[in-house]
């Protein structure tokens, strides 16, 4: 079986499919951020229309709850012109025992060309990857405990736009790191950038067992020591056993984050979080709205990245 980061490449370095920024290469990901930086207006709201997929349809196919990333990717199909079609799961005739591969083969008979898929099964969008016909590009939205690339692109994008080269940058995360897919997007995409500073804050409950990149804190304190960036995790009760978590309140207690302990980061830190919030649990509501956050840039700046990574995938030359 190819991996997935051989599988979502084109011999000639391009993306195929986007399912993972494990192994993604710098180049590409940098060629990414910048083709994003285009489609940006003058402000971040005022993104410039194109019609570079006029004539695509594009698929969203959410097994799981979505507000910012099918809205988000249906935005930015729009904007580049392509048709976009929401299939909706729970009317579908996947409720009546139908495959994965029998729908996406139905909808391809319907004039798909490009599948965005979100699914509660890590590795889903790489079987579909594998087995859809060479016309189809997939796009992985999240896919179980494995990975969600482009909302780390999109963090990449924000945390570029407010803080510069990333490669220099101190970045904490904070919260539910073991259950958690944007945390192994977010790590591979560092790493890739050239992030040496990668600290990983949590309960020893709620921090990885194993092979995560980057140095392990239970102490909130210690973690955020002068960080540049400070990203906030939701606890993900869908993915974790009871047991793992006293109680939300003693969540907060030690690692909730407050405008009082951002002090311990660098003063001009941003804080982050790629959603949805849980207001008092992982972050105070104060704090999610203050000048240190850039939790709404991130929404908005996920528009343009997801534009970039819908005419990469489709081999669609976005002028730079
Ligand atoms: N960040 C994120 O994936 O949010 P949604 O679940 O709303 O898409």
């Amino acid at each position: 079986m190819p991996s997935t980061a051989a599988l979502q490449l084109t011999p000639q370095g391009r993306l195929r499919h986007f399912l993972t920024t494990e192994g993604l290469p710098r180049d590409l990901m940098i060629q990414i951020l910048d083709s994003a930086a285009q489609f940006l207006g003058d402000t971040p709201r005022d993104l410039k229309k194109q019609p570079l997929l006029k004539g695509k349809q594009v698929v969203n196919l959410f097994f799981e709850n979505s507000t910012r990333t099918r809205t988000t990717f249906e935005i930015a199909a729009k904007a580049l012109s392509a048709d976009v079609v929401n299939l909706d799961i729970s009317t579908s005739a996947t409720a009546k025992g139908e495959s994965l591969l029998d729908t996406l083969k139905n909808l391809e008979a319907m004039g798909a060309d490009l599948f965005v898929v979100r699914h509660n099964q890590s590795g889903a969008p790489h079987f579909i990857a594998q087995h859809c016909t060479p016309d189809l590009a997939i796009v992985n939205a999240g896919d179980g405990l494995h990975a969600h690339p482009t909302q780390a692109m999109l963090d990449m994008f924000t945390i570029r736009q407010h803080k510069g080269d990333i490669s220099q940058l101190k970045v904490a995360i904070i919260g539910d790191i073991r259950h958690s897919r944007v945390v192994r997007s977010q790590i591979h995409a560092l790493h890739g950038l050239g992030c040496q500073d990668i600290r990983l804050i949590g309960p020893g409950t709620l921090l990885p067992r194993q092979g995560l990149a980057g140095t392990l804190h239970d102490d909130l304190r210690e973690g955020i020591d002068g960080a540049d960036v400070v990203i906030c995790l939701r606890l993900q009760k869908e993915r974790m056993a009871s047991a793992l978590l006293p109680s939300e309140a003693e969540f907060h207690r030690n690692y909730g984050m407050t405008l009082d302990r951002l002090a311990w980061a660098a003063p001009d830190a941003i804080v982050m979080h790629p959603g949805p919030i849980n207001r008092g649990v992982e972050i105070d509501g104060a704090l999610a709205d203050s000048e240190h956050s850039v939790i709404l840039d991130q929404v908005t700046n996920g528009i343009a990245v997801r534009m970039a990574v819908l005419c990469q995938v489709m081999g669609v030359e976005v002028g730079v």
